[in-house]
């Protein structure tokens, strides 16, 4: 039997049933599809706080318990014994790949890791200075123009080419962004280099490949940044129905390119409520400048009439603990002692996290420290500069925003999205 629920219309006493549908893990949902037909009115839900806006198997979150598992692998598992390739694939196939797959995989990204020429131009039209995350949007929408024949909606596998060859181009395409935007010329990837380690190598290296000498002789990036950087690339690599993913999936179903889905997914990730907080957690740090000061800026983040947030503090979902968040912790405690982490900044953000998690505003709330709020100093002493922070997330995401347009596009009950409105104007 169909399990339902009534609703009950108490200015006419005209009752309503709808059907429950059971997930297989979390809340169920009362799918309302029906409510207008049958009842002449809209549902209102500001913010879709609780609104499941589609079906879907790739990533699953339970906010109260801070659980994250993309096809069904915890997030802890996937960061502790796999790579951000491993996990790509996993999100792209539904399944780990056996060695020879993931051989396959890296490859294929390394080779497809360049960008057109002409490409290259687009990036030169833009001001230097200006951020890298707006370049990055209108290269990713540009990137369309390039790849437009190859795209048959009606292909899986073209999907999925489309699909590794934005993963392994995003990367590419952020460090231009950074390049230019310092007026340093650009870097072409190296294939001999791993997915990771090329990103960092395009960063950083001199116009002529070179990396930087110092007195010990050549300068090589060291496996420890690497290890550190993949694992952001794997906590950041999907979330389920973001506000930047459900951005994509709501361009998806307009029917146009995925690269443009994607270019605009960029440019809500880029929103400081968003995946912006990781630049903003760092300059709050700094602002904020010494311990000492840590009370005044908690004060006014509890103050209602200052519009003063702490950064890196609170999510929509999680309301335990955010478990990316943990992760990066105990990431940031192994870093201490091998690379240079900002101790300031580090002692301003411990005695905040003490603060905010004895302190009843925050607790009644449930505002945890969520994944931006520790990585920005680990960035830092991987020597990324700050303008880049929110692009890092972009690299780690594209892969899940992909994924979730294949889902939306495999799925032929999906409808244009198009929510209604409570008029009150004239
Ligand atoms: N500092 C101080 N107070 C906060 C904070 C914060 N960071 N976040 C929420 N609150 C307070 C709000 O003022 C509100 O208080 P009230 O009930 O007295 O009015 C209450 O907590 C609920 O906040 P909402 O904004 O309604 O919560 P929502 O779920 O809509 O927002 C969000 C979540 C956007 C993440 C919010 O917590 C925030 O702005 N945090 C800071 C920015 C940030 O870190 N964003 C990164 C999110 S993670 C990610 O995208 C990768």
């Amino acid at each position: 039997m169909k399990s339902t629920m009534t609703m009950t219309d108490n200015t006419t006493g005209k009752s309503y049933e709808f059907e429950i549908k059971d997930a297989t893990r979390g809340p169920s949902v009362v799918d309302i599809s029906s409510f207008y037909a049958q009842t002449g009115m809209f549902t209102f839900d500001n913010g879709y706080t609780s609104t499941a806006s589609c079906v879907s198997d790739i990533t699953f979150i339970d906010g109260a318990k801070g659980e994250l598992r993309y096809r069904g692998k915890p997030i802890e598992e996937l960061a502790k014994n796999h790579t951000y390739l491993e996990t790509c694939y996993l999100l792209l196939n539904s399944k780990l790949p056996n060695k020879e797959e993931l051989n396959a995989f890296d490859l294929e990204l390394r080779h497809r890791s360049f960008l057109h020429e002409g490409l290259k131009n687009l990036f030169l039209t833009f001001p230097s200075g200006g951020h890298p995350m707006a370049a990055l949007s209108a290269a990713t929408a540009t990137l369309s123009t390039f790849f437009y024949s190859h795209l048959n909606i009606n292909d899986e596998n073209e999907y999925q080419e489309m699909a590794r060859r934005i993963v392994a181009k995003m990367p590419t395409i952020a460090a231009f962004a950074y390049r230019h935007s310092i007026g340093a010329s650009f870097i072409q990837p190296d294939i001999t280099k791993s997915f990771t380690e090329n990103f960092l190598y395009m960063l950083r290296a001199y116009p002529n490949g070179h990396m930087h000498i110092d007195p010990e002789g050549e300068r090589v990036i060291k496996p420890i940044e690497v290890e550190a950087l993949d694992t952001i690339f794997t906590l950041h690599a999907d979330h389920e129905q973001n506000a930047s993913t459900s951005i994509v999936r709501g361009v998806a179903s307009t029917g146009a390119h995925p690269y443009v889905a994607i270019s605009s997914g960029i440019s809500a990730l880029w929103g400081r409520a968003h995946g912006g907080a990781n630049e903003s957690v760092i300059k709050q740090l700094e602002m904020i400048g010494s311990v000492d000061r840590v009370d005044e800026f908690i004060a006014r983040a509890k103050d209602p009439k200052d519009e003063f947030r702490l950064m890196g503090f609170g999510h929509r979902v999680y309301k335990n603990f955010d478990p990316r968040a943990k992760i990066l912790k105990g990431l940031q405690d192994k870093l201490k002692d091998e690379l240079n982490l900002d101790s300031n900044l580090m002692q301003i953000a411990n005695k905040i996290e003490e603060i905010a998690l004895s302190d009843e505003y925050f607790i009644s709330r449930k505002l945890y420290p969520n994944i931006d709020f520790y990585s920005g100093v680990i960035l830092t002493a991987l020597q990324i500069p700050k303008t880049m922070f929110t692009p890092i997330f972009v690299i780690g995401r594209t892969v899940g925003w992909i994924t979730q347009w294949i889902e939306f596009k495999k799925d032929k009950t999906t409808k244009i999205a198009r929510p209604r409105q409570l008029y009150l104007g004239k």
